[in-house]
């Protein structure tokens, strides 16, 4: 099949862009290369090319005529969002809206769409099932959930077919070495902690320790980015197959807290690097755990890599191997 990719020059496309590759898959990449990395896409061509520029866009989609799209061209940072909304709703609103538009012209109705566990905000209810109500607490989330609506009413509008998949905490890298994480500013913990471990950074900043958890530290749903790219490989096939619309999380169903994914990574380095205590992060919720038994029931995702340690074990081999 031939399957257009926005984002396939980041993190998480480039690791969905291999697994398209090695089915055989006929990938075309977009990016605007702002966060991406060139050297990232193992497979297919790749046409840099910013979302905004709809007459471009609609050139390159014309020349292309995939039988689907997957849509992972986004930024990502809560904090940023915070203080620069604009830019989120620019790059995640309405440059999905415009890449929505030109799809609809030339009848593309497949979409899988990259959304987060930001949509559901503070969630009342853990671990977070779909129903959750939508709840978003930052512009960043906002602008993932309105895009969500979106493809909600598209669908109900013009049976186009969407996949939308609310990720939780994605990390770790291709086992092989080849991709992985590359954020500037990193604001992830385990790419921070691994950081730190290396002696790039003084210490790991425990951000609060007095929330209701057993050890006092924020909770969270760790999927290995292999684990992640192979849900939108069934999902693709889902939708190939005449699937309906729908909305899954992407996470293993349990967490970790912060202090354990730092004594996880002590074990993996077996280096005893500096950690340092601090206020809790504004916006944090005290635990995000994806109810996942949909995408395991309903399209039969079958995690392989679900063990924090291996998780930790290949963004390590990453950060001390990294190509780009
Ligand atoms: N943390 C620290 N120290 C750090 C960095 C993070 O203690 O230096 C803590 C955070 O407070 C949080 C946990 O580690 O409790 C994980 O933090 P991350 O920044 O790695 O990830 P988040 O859970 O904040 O964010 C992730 C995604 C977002 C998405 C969000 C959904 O990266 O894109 O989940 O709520 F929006």
């Amino acid at each position: 099949m031939k399957i257009l990719v926005t984002g396939g020059a980041g993190y998480i496309g480039s690791h969905v862009v291999k697994q398209l590759g090695e089915k055989g898959h006929e990938v075309l990449t977009i990016d605007n290369l702002s966060t991406g990395h060139k050297e990232a896409v193992l497979y297919g061509k790749l046409e840099i090319l910013d979302l905004s520029d709809k007459e471009k866009l609609r050139e390159v989609i014309k020349n292309f005529s995939s039988d689907a799209v997957m849509h992972f061209a986004a930024s990502i940072e809560v904090a940023e969002s915070v203080e620069n909304p604009l830019k989120y709703y620019r790059n995640n609103t309405a440059n999905t809206l415009n890449l929505l538009e030109v799809l609809q012209e030339f009848g593309i109705d497949k979409f899988i769409f990259s959304s987060t566990a930001a949509v559901y905000g503070e969630p009342e209810n853990v671990p977070i099932k779909e129903t959750e109500s939508l709840n978003p607490i930052n512009p960043y989330g906002k602008s993932k959930a309105f895009v969500e609506n979106i493809l909600r009413n598209m669908s109900n509008a013009y049976g186009f077919k969407y996949v939308s998949l609310r990720y939780f905490n994605v990390a770790g890298a291709d086992p092989e070495g080849r991709i992985g994480e590359s954020h500037n500013p990193e604001t992830h913990l385990i790419p921070l902690i691994l950081k730190t471990a290396k002696g790039e950074r003084e210490n790991i900043k425990i951000f609060g320790t007095d929330y209701p958890t057993p050890d006092g530290t924020a909770i969270r749903d760790y999927i290995h980015v292999e684990d992640l790219a192979n849900a939108h490989i069934v999902a693709l096939e889902y939708l190939l197959n005449g699937g309906e619309s729908d909305v899954f999380n992407c996470g293993y169903g349990h967490g970790y807290s912060v202090r354990e994914v730092v004594e996880a990574a002590k074990k993996v380095t077996g280096i005893d690097f500096p950690v340092e205590e601090t206020d809790r992060r504004p916006g944090d919720p005290a635990i995000l755990v994806a109810d996942n038994s949909k995408l395991v029931n309903n399209l039969n995702w079958k995690p392989k890599y679900d063990d924090i340690e291996y998780i930790i074990k290949t963004a390590w081999n990453w950060e001390l191997n990294k190509k780009f």
